[in-house]
């Protein structure tokens, strides 16, 4: 049986999120890619394994992850219960629902019927009896916020998952929920968007939301699905994301944007890191919660986590980030 190591929380930080109780790693671990069917048992428990190790932990899993839809969650469940089950009340793992998951009216957007469904057939897929976190994945224009905050405050009351969140919500979406939330008594602990380098759109409103409403921040994407690491810098490797993802397709991968980050790939140099790392060290460099990277490896997980040797960023070097990203 696999045994943590006994340094894992060393060299990690934990981070409050939002006014919460609960602290989160810096850097948290997705399984969106690379734990579904059709993915090497060994390789994903490694993963988790380096993860925990190197004192991630959070998980992060939705029902629709895959393919297919739900064997991410499947596979995570049979590595917890193999590798992890002795770490349990260590780990933090957050599940969604929200995206299109079975046929018919009740499989997909924000009713009550779908989450608290969802969150039951995600709970029998890990073999669990509670999640930590459990989100609605993204809005609903048809189905009253109201009744989504119920949904998600009755999962908490349940027992079911112990905290809320909200994912790909609008700031204005988000400041509603989080006021319907704050007056049912559950609040909104935690908001799941995009944002790296390349994707700025948390930065402002939804930034200032979230300070104002006490709602952590987690991004998701950090690396940009491996654009803001040296991976497709001398074309595309042989089994990368780009060869077998619909969410990154080489005709994503424009020359304009690899000169962007060849140039960053050069500062990262500079600064001793990785691009991957420094991109990591980027996200963080203020008040964000954490960061959800993906992985196709431990090794990756590894090197990522090596961020947190070099978190500082000078004025001059913020600058030319800013410059070369223009
Ligand atoms: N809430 C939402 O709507 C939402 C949406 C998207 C994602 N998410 C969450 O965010 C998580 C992370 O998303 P993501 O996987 O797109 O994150 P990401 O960290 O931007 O990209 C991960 C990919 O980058 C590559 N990579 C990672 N480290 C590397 C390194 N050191 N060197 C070279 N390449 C490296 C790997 O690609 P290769 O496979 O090519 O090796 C890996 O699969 C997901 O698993 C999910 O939990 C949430």
């Amino acid at each position: 049986m696999y045994k943590a190591n006994d340094d894992r929380y060393k060299n990690m930080q934990y981070r409050r999120c939002g006014r919460s109780g609960l602290k989160l790693s810096a850097l948290s671990l997705g399984m969106w890619h690379n734990f579904g069917s059709r993915d090497n048992y060994d390789n994903m428990a490694d993963m988790v394994k380096a993860a925990f190790d190197g004192g991630i932990t959070h998980f992060d899993l939705a029902n629709n992850y895959g393919p297919y839809p739900g064997s991410a969650e499947e596979n995570f469940g049979r590595i917890l219960k193999n590798e992890l089950s002795p770490y349990r009340d260590e780990i933090i793992i957050s599940t969604k629902a929200g995206y299109e998951m079975w046929d018919g009216p009740y499989g997909n957007w924000g009713s009550r019927k779908y989450l608290v469904s969802s969150l039951d057939q995600s709970l029998r897929r890990m073999g669990l009896d509670y999640v930590d976190i459990f989100y609605h994945h993204r809005p609903d224009p048809e189905t009253p916020m109201e009744e989504t905050a119920a949904a998600l405050d009755y999962i908490v009351r349940s027992g079911k998952a112990l905290y809320a969140g909200i994912s790909n919500y609008s700031p204005e979406q988000t400041k509603k929920m989080a006021g319907i939330m704050r007056r049912m008594g559950t609040p909104l602990v935690i908001h799941q968007m995009r944002y790296n380098m390349y994707d700025r759109l948390f930065e402002g409103r939804l930034e200032n939301v979230l300070s104002y409403e006490g709602i952590g921040s987690i991004a998701f994407c950090p690396l940009a699905q491996g654009l803001l690491t040296d991976k497709y810098l001398k074309g595309i490797p042989e089994g990368s994301r780009a060869t077998k993802s619909v969410f990154l397709t080489p005709d994503k991968i424009k020359d304009e944007q690899l000169k962007k980050t060849a140039a960053l790939n050069e500062l990262a140099k500079e600064r001793g890191q990785s691009l991957a790392q420094m991109a990591v060290a980027w996200n963080l460099r203020g008040g964000l919660t954490s960061v959800i990277i993906g992985a196709s490896r431990a090794s990756q997980i590894v090197e990522n986590i090596k961020a947190l040797d070099n978190m500082k960023f000078s004025d001059d070097e913020l600058n030319k980030i800013e410059e070369i990203l223009k």
